[in-house]
C-alpha cells in the first residue's frame, strides 16, 4: 500500500464511496433545490457547474480534506514560486512566469527572470508588427503571405489549437499553417499551396533535435532552395523558436531571428513563450497579450482562492473522485464550440503526457490509477459517434462540456440549437431513462405491446453519469487563456494528489530509441535482432518498398 492509499483521508473517501453506491443524482436534485447554486463556481469569465457529479457536500468536504492532506496549498505555492518541481530533470517549472502581469519578480537561483522574459516578448512583438506591416519581407522584397510553423508535440499542439480557436481574430493578409507529422504528405500538401517568395517558416523546437521537426525543416529548406531561393536567403525565410541557439544557427538561421526560451518551460506548457509566435502572427501581439492576461488571471485565482471555490482544484478533485473511487479510466472533453476543435488533441498531451505515470516521485510503483485516457471532439458531431457509449456503454466516462453564450458568427438559430444539444446531453447523462419511463414512452407512441416488450431494454438509460459544464460569454483571447490555464492547473492538482512528477515524459523515449535502430534496418536491410513480428514487418515493407522503387 502507498502512503496515499493508506492515508486516513483516502480511507474516508473509500468508505464514503460505499455509502454513495445507491445514491442517484436525480434524487440529489429532487431533494435539494439549492444544489445548483451550491455546486457552481465562477472565475476569470468561466462558470463551472459541477452539480451533475455524484457528489454531496460531504463528498466535497472529504475531497478537500484529501487535497489538504497532500499539502496541495504548499505545492501550489511551490509552482508559482519556481521550486524545482521537475526533479527527474532537475528543472524548475515556471511557465506561469511567462504570463506574470504583476510587478512581482520571479526568482530562479537568485536571478529575476522577468527582464529576460520581457525582452524576448518585446523582440517577438517587433517582429510580428514588422511582418504585419511589411517592414520585414522575403528576400525578393515581397511581403509574407504564408507562415508555416514546423514543430511537433508542445511545439505544435498549443499554438495550433489557439490559432484555430482565435480564428475570428485573425489578421488579414497572413495565413498561418502548421506542419508536424514526419509523414511527408503533411509537408507536401502544405508546400503545394505556397510560393517560396512570400513564405516564412518558423522552426519551433525546444531541443532543435526532434527527428520529425528537423526532417521537415530540412525538407522545407531543400524545397525553398529548389524553388529558386539561395543559401543567403535562408535567414530571411526561416526563423527559429528554441532553447538551442547553437543548433538553430547551424541550420542557417540568424541570431536576430532566433527567439529563445528556457529549460524551465516544459514543451506542453510552452505556448505562452516564444512558441506562441505563430499565434501572435495569426492574431497580433495585442491579442496574444490578452491570452496571457487570461492565463495570469487564472494563475491568480488558483494561487489565492480557497480550495472549495477554486476552479482548477474543483476540476482536479472531481476527476480524482471519478478516476480513483468510481474507476473511470477515460475522460471526454466535448467543446460545443467548433473553434475549439483542436482542444481535445491539445489536452491529450497536457493531461496524458503529464500524468500518464506508474511510479511516484520517489520512484515507487503506485497502487492507484493515474491519468485517464482523454478524448473528445466538438459537439454536436460526437453525439453521432461516441455518445452512444457514453450513455449506454459499460464504461463510466466523465465528460466536460464547454459552451459559449455568444457565437462569433451570425446565424443565431444555429447557436441556440448547438446549446440546446449540449445542455441536453449533460442532462441525459445525469437523468437517464428508467424502465418505467421507457415503457410509458413506448405506450404513448402507440407501440404494439409485443414490439414494446422487445424494445424496452434498449430504451433504458442508466443515467447517473457525471459531467462538468464550463460556460463562458464568448471565446475571446482572455477567456481562452483562462481556460487553458485552468486545465494546466487541474493537471497539476491531480499530479500532486497522485504524488507523481507531472513535468517529465520519460515514456516517450523508448520508442524514439527503437525508431533510430529500425530506420537503419529499413534502409540497410540488416536486422538488428528484433522480435520476429517486428523483423517480419520490416522484411515485408522492404520487399514492397523495393518493388515500388523498381516500378517508379
Ligand atoms: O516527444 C515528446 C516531446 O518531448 C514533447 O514533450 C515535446 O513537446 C515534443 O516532444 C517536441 O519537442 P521539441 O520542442 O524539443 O521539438
Amino acid at each position: 500500500m502507498s502512503r496515499l492509499t493508506e492515508s486516513s483521508a483516502w480511507h474516508d473517501l473509500v468508505c464514503h464511496r460505499q455509502r454513495m453506491a445507491n445514491v442517484t443524482m436525480r434524487g440529489l436534485f429532487a431533494d435539494d433545490p439549492g444544489r445548483f447554486p451550491r455546486h457552481t463556481a465562477e472565475a476569470c469569465g468561466l462558470f463551472l457547474d459541477y452539480s451533475k457529479n455524484r457528489v454531496t457536500d460531504e463528498t466535497l468536504g472529504l475531497l478537500m480534506a484529501l487535497a489538504r492532506s497532500c499539502n496541495l496549498e504548499l505545492w501550489r505555492e511551490g509552482l508559482i514560486s519556481g521550486r524545482r518541481l521537475n526533479q527527474t530533470e532537475n528543472r524548475a517549472v515556471l511557465h506561469t512566469a511567462l504570463r506574470n502581469r504583476s510587478d512581482r519578480p520571479v526568482m530562479l537561483d537568485g536571478v529575476n527572470l522577468m527582464p529576460e522574459i520581457h525582452s524576448v516578448a518585446r523582440r517577438m512583438s517587433r517582429f510580428v508588427d514588422d511582418i504585419h506591416f511589411g517592414v520585414i519581407t522575403g528576400a525578393t522584397g515581397r511581403p509574407f503571405k504564408d507562415v508555416v510553423n514546423i514543430g511537433i508535440g508542445g511545439s505544435d499542439l498549443g499554438p495550433l489549437m489557439v490559432s484555430e480557436a482565435l480564428r475570428p481574430y485573425q489578421t488579414p493578409n497572413l495565413r498561418v499553417r502548421y506542419v508536424s507529422n514526419v509523414d511527408a504528405s503533411h509537408l507536401y500538401e502544405t508546400l503545394d499551396w505556397l510560393d517560396p517568395e512570400n513564405t516564412l517558416f518558423i522552426i519551433t523546437s525546444k531541443t532543435f533535435t526532434t527527428q520529425e521537426t528537423m526532417t521537415n525543416a530540412k525538407t522545407a529548406r531543400d524545397w525553398f532552395l529548389r524553388e529558386g531561393g539561395s543559401e543567403a536567403d535562408i535567414a530571411r525565410h526561416f526563423v527559429a523558436v528554441s532553447t538551442n541557439e547553437a543548433a538553430a544557427r547551424a541550420f542557417g538561421i540568424g541570431p536576430e531571428t532566433i527567439f529563445n526560451f528556457w529549460d524551465w518551460v516544459g514543451g506542453r506548457f510552452s505556448l505562452w513563450s516564444a512558441v506562441g509566435l505563430p499565434i501572435a502572427l495569426t492574431v497580433g501581439m495585442d491579442r496574444f497579450d490578452e491570452l496571457l492576461a487570461g492565463a495570469f488571471a487564472m494563475d491568480e485565482h488558483f494561487r489565492s482562492a480557497p480550495l472549495e471555490a477554486n476552479l482548477p482544484v474543483l476540476l482536479g478533485m472531481l476527476g480524482i473522485w471519478s478516476i480513483n473511487f468510481w474507476d473511470a479510466s477515460a475522460y471526454a472533453v466535448v467543446p460545443y464550440d467548433q473553434y475549439l476543435h483542436r482542444l481535445p488533441a491539445y489536452l491529450q498531451q497536457l493531461d496524458m503526457e503529464s500524468n500518464g505515470k506508474s511510479v511516484d516521485r520517489e520512484g515507487l510503483p503506485v497502487d492507484y490509477a493515474t491519468a485517464p485516457v482523454l478524448f473528445g471532439e466538438p459537439g454536436t458531431n460526437c453525439q453521432h459517434s461516441f455518445f452512444q457509449l457514453l450513455h449506454q456503454g459499460r464504461h463510466l466516462i466523465p465528460v466536460d462540456f464547454l459552451m459559449a453564450a455568444e457565437s462569433h458568427v451570425p446565424f443565431k438559430a444555429h447557436h441556440q440549437i448547438l446549446l440546446a444539444n449540449g445542455l441536453a446531453q449533460a442532462e441525459a447523462l445525469m437523468r437517464g431513462r428508467t424502465l418505467d419511463e421507457a415503457a410509458a414512452e413506448l405506450a404513448a407512441a402507440g407501440t404494439p405491446p409485443e414490439l414494446a416488450a422487445q424494445l424496452l431494454p434498449h430504451k433504458v438509460f442508466e443515467g447517473n453519469r457525471p459531467s462538468n459544464t464550463l460556460l463562458y460569454r464568448k471565446l475571446d483571447p482572455f477567456t481562452l487563456g483562462a481556460l487553458i490555464a485552468l486545465y494546466e492547473h487541474k493537471v497539476f492538482v491531480q499530479g500532486i494528489i497522485w504524488n507523481i512528477n507531472s513535468f517529465d515524459q520519460w515514456g516517450v523515449e523508448l520508442g524514439k530509441t527503437l525508431a533510430r535502430t529500425l530506420l537503419q534496418d529499413l534502409t540497410t536491410g540488416v536486422s538488428t535482432g528484433q522480435d520476429s513480428s517486428t523483423a517480419g514487418q520490416v522484411r515485408w515493407l522492404r520487399e514492397r518498398m523495393a518493388a515500388a522503387d523498381s516500378d517508379g
